[in-house]
């Protein structure tokens, strides 16, 4: 029993996989084929953002549908998982609008399908992704670069996910380079994003030629200087997925340190996680996805302690999920999306903020099936 769980909150759990599992059904049975992205006027479109199939949330409903299969054996979600697979072939083939994300596209599609079922074709697309990914590594500066375009010399806190596509290609190839940038783009994270009070920059901006440090622009959250919270929430799950590969305990050490902070800024603020912790307090806006993604990497950190700090982490994120389950759930089967109050970024519009995100779907959904150990591990 990895969690230490109590039984009010192995109840409360349990009661909301039953309402997971009436929402997924009524949403898969009218999804058709599409790839989900932000529910508007509760209803789901295909993929409706200018990079289309190339987008880099693409993933994740393939990732809950995968996720759902595991757990209640449900042939629909399997066959919606496949389909949505099959369609991401086009961004594979057409590569030129891909990016660092392909982790998130392809570990929940492709490498989840593979270690569900062992289908090789799904190993093979996981390998090209992973091959993509390892592609975009600068050896001078030891980091994957971001994004495209004049990005080159861009570092950016949310990569930390994609990398255990690179743990996972070594493990299956037996062979060591991938994991080898792994940990170097994780090292140089740790040097240049996390701060030392335990807050992250979301981009670091390093010389392509030498790897120096120039800037830290402010990215998708406030400012520079301040601290978007999904931003940490990928640091505290990425940090902690890097220790489980690696073994290397800076990296929980890191996990634990930022967890410690976002966390106290979460707590003061109702458990409830505003777009950026050091913004001014008016407008005041949220993003349950921080909170969901937090959750998650403080499930993943108490995998790997002792007793008594199991307790502590699993607590923490049980306060994190009921307050944001109570706060921001849709569970009316008859509209989309259940985790309402996602934000992309502090300056987007209104289309991106405080809307129902699938990626914080996603990480809710995993964090309530890790609790009742129905989960497996997609990273
Ligand atoms: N990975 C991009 C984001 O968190 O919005």
């Amino acid at each position: 029993m990895n969690y230490a769980l109590n039984d009010d909150g192995h109840i409360w759990a349990e009661g909301v996989f039953e309402k997971i599992k009436f929402k997924l059904e009524a949403e898969c049975s009218r999804m058709e084929g599409i790839i989900p992205y932000i529910a508007k006027n509760g209803r789901y479109h295909d993929i409706d953002v200018p990079d289309g199939i190339y987008w880099w949330t693409n993933g994740f409903w393939p990732g809950i549908l995968w996720q759902m299969y595991h757990a209640t054996k449900n042939e629909e979600f399997r066959k919606a998982a496949e389909a949505a697979e099959k369609r991401l072939d086009e961004a594979l083939e057409g590569w030129e609008g891909l990016h660092h994300d392909v982790g998130f596209m392809w570990l929940h599609s492709a490498v989840a399908n593979y270690r569900l079922t062992g289908n090789r074709d799904s190993c093979r697309r996981g390998l090209h992704a992973a091959n993509l990914l390892a592609g975009r590594y600068n050896p001078a500066g030891k980091f994957i670069r971001a994004w495209n375009g004049d990005c080159t010399g861009w570092i950016i806190i949310d990569c930390l996910m994609n990398i255990p596509l690179l743990y996972w290609a070594s493990e299956e190839l037996h062979d060591p380079r991938f994991a080898y940038i792994a940990q170097n783009h994780a090292d140089t994270a740790l040097k240049v994003l996390v701060r030392p009070d335990g807050s992250c920059n979301h981009i670091a901006v390093l010389s392509p030629e030498t790897g120096e440090c120039l800037e830290t622009p402010g990215g998708q959250g406030y400012a520079p200087g301040s601290s978007w919270s999904r931003g940490q929430a990928w640091a505290v799950y990425g940090f902690a997925l890097s220790f489980r590969h690696t073994g290397r305990k800076e990296y929980l050490d890191a996990a634990k340190s930022v967890a410690h902070y976002a966390v106290s800024n979460i707590a003061l603020n109702g458990w409830l996680p505003l777009v950026d912790f050091r913004a001014p307090a008016r407008p005041v806006k949220y993003d349950s996805t921080a909170a969901m993604i937090t959750s998650c990497g403080l499930l993943e950190i108490v995998c790997h302690v002792g007793e008594y700090e199991k307790s502590f982490y699993t607590a923490v994120a049980l306060n994190l999920l009921r307050s944001g389950e109570r706060a921001f759930a849709d569970w009316n089967t008859e509209t989309d999306g259940i985790i309402g109050k996602g934000t992309g970024s502090y300056h987007g519009g209104p289309d991106d903020t405080e809307v129902s995100i699938i990626y914080g779907d996603y990480f809710f959904v995993e964090a309530i099936l890790r609790l009742l150990e129905k989960d497996f591990l997609i990273w």
